[in-house]
């Protein structure tokens, strides 16, 4: 019985962390946005800077860059590795910048 119930403590931790997106936030991703993307990235209006507007980026159907359908692992595949004239972030935004990240920026 009570091996039963530390298989279900463990289930539930294994769960909780494999799913860090649940508990995303959009405001924090807005300050990771306002501190390492905005110099780059309109997010209010739909106008280039050094790089495409974010504005409505969940809403289209293809990344302008490089065609691929807009989702969570597009879009985190283009923070992590960059592009033409985008640093790569992979070794500067940890798992938590990234989760809120987009969390917020399905929110512009
Ligand atoms: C130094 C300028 C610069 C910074 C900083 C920057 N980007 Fe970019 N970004 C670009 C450029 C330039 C492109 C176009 C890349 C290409 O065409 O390959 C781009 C493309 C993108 C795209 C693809 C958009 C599309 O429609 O194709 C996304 C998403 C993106 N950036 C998100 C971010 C996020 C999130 C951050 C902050 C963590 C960020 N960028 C920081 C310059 C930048």
């Amino acid at each position: 019985m009570s091996r039963t119930i530390f298989s279900f403590a463990a289930l539930a931790i294994a769960v909780a962390s494999m799913l860090p997106a649940a508990d995303a936030d959009p405001e924090k991703g807005n300050e990771v946005f306002d501190e390492q993307c905005a110099q780059c990235h309109h997010a209010y209006k739909d106008e280039k800077k050094a790089g495409p507007s974010l504005k409505w980026l969940f809403s289209r159907d293809k990344l302008e860059s490089n065609g691929k359908p807009v989702s969570d692992g597009s879009v985190l595949e283009m923070v992590e590795k960059g592009g033409r004239g985008m640093p790569a972030f992979k070794g500067t935004l940890s798992e938590e910048d990234k989760a809120d990240l987009l969390a917020y920026l399905k929110t512009i």
